[in-house]
């Protein structure tokens, strides 16, 4: 068998689109622009990367957004200052804290002084709450990312078996969430877990996020299972996802290719919500 790809980079095309006629329609009733604000603290490559693919896309979709800049040294009260400032802002729909934070830190200090209503990034603890309880909430970018690549295979979720490599609260965590939420039987695997491979080859869905090259190969994927590759690994010349692609697509029956795959889809997210309001 050889897989079907999962074209994340059509996907993302289409989500452009709705986010452009969104956009003008807000405008249109507000008499502004929507308004995205970005909290960048130090100089982690990846959140600088994520926040510059978002603020291109507001740039092309006519969203307006501010980005702030501070040192890696800065004091944690001042960052949430800063989120507690751009909450209570009027003209502000939504607020994205570029993650890493840097090492001393403390996320949830800084998430819990941003209002619910425009964490949309979902990475607060009433987002995360709510998405656990089963109640509208914004969901981390990842998860969203892997729901709207799932619709394009046309598989119906309910009484699937998930398995998900890996626990992280922007990752795995909301990715299996979603995945009960959509009826899915759910297995949660990270690196205590006994005999991986002998779980994940009882896959019909396999989502990885592990942050690690060739974490699963062929010979753990169970033939014609859909494998969702949340990887974003560097190498030279480029980068690569946590999936040994060449083995996996001989067995999987879809896959998702990195790069090309979720990654066009992830940051897009945190603008549809400030757009749309959070997932139902
Ligand atoms: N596509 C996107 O838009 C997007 C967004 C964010 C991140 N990423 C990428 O996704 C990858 C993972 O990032 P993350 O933030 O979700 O994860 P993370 O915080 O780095 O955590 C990695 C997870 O993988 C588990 N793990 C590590 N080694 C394992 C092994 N040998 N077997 C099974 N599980 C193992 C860990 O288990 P423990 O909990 O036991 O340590 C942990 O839960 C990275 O490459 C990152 O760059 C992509």
């Amino acid at each position: 068998m050889t897989a079907t790809m999962l074209d994340g980079r059509a996907r993302a095309r289409e989500i452009r689109r709705e986010l452009q006629a969104r956009a003008r329609e807000f405008t249109e009733q507000q008499g502004r622009a929507a308004h995205l604000a970005l909290l960048a603290v130090g100089d982690d490559q990846s959140a600088l990367l994520f926040g510059q693919q978002v603020t291109r896309v507001c740039q092309a979709v006519g969203v307006a957004y501010s980005v702030t800049r501070f040192a890696a040294d800065v004091s944690e009260a001042a960052i949430r200052a800063q989120v507690a400032h751009l909450s209570n802002d009027p003209a502000t729909d939504g607020v994205v804290v570029l993650l890493p934070l840097p090492q001393g830190v403390r996320q949830r200090m800084v998430t819990e002084v941003l209002t619910p209503a425009k964490d949309v990034d979902g990475l607060g603890p009433r987002n995360a709450g709510n998405l656990m309880l089963g109640f509208p909430s914004f969901v981390p970018g990842t998860a969203e990312a892997v729901m709207a690549l799932l619709q394009e295979t046309g598989i119906a979720l309910r009484g699937k078996h998930a398995v998900i490599v890996g626990r992280s609260n922007v990752g795995g965590k909301p990715v299996a969430l979603q995945l009960l939420r959509h009826d899915a039987t759910i297995t949660i695997c990270h690196s205590r877990t006994v005999n991986l491979a002998d779980i994940t080859r009882t896959a019909d869905i396999l989502v990885v996020s592990v942050g690690r090259p060739a974490a699963i190969t062929g010979a753990m994927v169970r033939p014609g299972a859909v494998v969702l590759d949340a990887g974003i690994n560097p190498v030279p010349g480029g980068v690569v996802g946590d999936v040994h692609a060449a083995s996996v697509r001989e067995v999987a029956g879809w896959l998702s290719p990195v790069p090309g795959g979720l990654g066009p889809l992830t940051h897009l997210m945190v603008i549809r919500h400030t757009l749309f309001g959070p997932t139902p």
